[in-house]
């Protein structure tokens, strides 16, 4: 079987200021590490430089929340995936829920960034999930299938790519499905990397689960066969809290 490594990712949206960085990645830098566990952390974009420094001597990873697909040009606002390279990021998240929601962003639009992330050295880590009204419809595997088909880019190699689950009725609610539940889309969403790219590849990305995962909450999830990791939110604005999920 494949051995893949953990990852228990930060994603601190539009939060902190930069003392506030400051004093959270000083937090981190306390984690003594859990062998096969790799820490990320994922600041907005002002804040990747500093946060980079402090951690530069450290084990844990930055990452951004986003890319632009292109790799330079007339993109007023954006950030290319070859200046997060250049930043320190080893990776990026894209097509995050909220993403998808306030910049309209599509399944192909997502695909061209984790593109773009690929050919910048990053890794790309894709999110899916659906809405509470496609979960009440029974259209939840539906729904990530298609995501996944259009979000996917062709011949990405297993160490260049991470899939996070992430129910958009779970995210920053305090609700998550049962770990039953969380299992079964996992199986289904492994099940479809493999069958798109072979075993070899689909057997080795790693997928996390993301919404309202917690220190009380990690330890189950993370048990679950087909998890290999976490997408945290609002728990990894406090170094107490995602050191804790990071330890489960
Ligand atoms: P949450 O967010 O942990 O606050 O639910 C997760 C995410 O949106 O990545």
């Amino acid at each position: 079987m494949a051995q893949r490594t953990t990852l228990i990712a930060g994603n601190w949206k539009m939060n902190a200021s930069g003392e506030m960085a400051e004093v959270l990645t000083d937090g981190l830098k306390a984690w003594a590490g859990k062998p096969g566990v790799e820490m990320l952390v994922c600041p907005p974009f002002p804040y990747l430089g500093p946060v980079g420094a402090m951690i530069a001597e450290s084990d844990i990873k930055l990452g951004a929340q986003t890319c632009h697909a292109n790799a330079s040009g007339a993109h007023t606002g954006d950030v290319a995936a070859e200046m997060l390279a250049d930043l320190g990021c080893s990776y990026v998240i894209v097509g995050h829920s909220e993403r998808r929601a306030d910049h309209g962003e599509t399944d192909s639009d997502v695909c061209a960034q984790a593109e773009a992330a690929h050919r910048a050295g990053l890794c790309a880590i894709v999110c899916v999930g659906e809405t509470e009204a496609e979960r009440d419809e029974g259209a939840t595997l539906s729904v990530v299938t298609d995501q996944l088909a259009g979000s996917l880019p062709e011949g990405s190699p297993a160490t260049s790519l991470v899939v996070a689950y992430e129910p958009v009725w779970a995210i920053g609610t305090g609700r998550t499905p049962t770990n039953n539940d969380v299992q079964d889309v996992h199986a289904a969403i492994r099940g479809l990397l493999c069958e798109r790219f072979g075993n070899e590849i689909g057997n080795g990305v790693r997928l996390l689960y993301g919404g309202s995962m917690k220190p009380t909450n990690a330890e189950g999830l993370l048990a679950l066969q087909d998890v290999d990791g976490g997408l945290i939110g609002g728990a990894s604005l406090k170094a107490e809290d995602f050191i804790g999920i990071a330890d489960a």
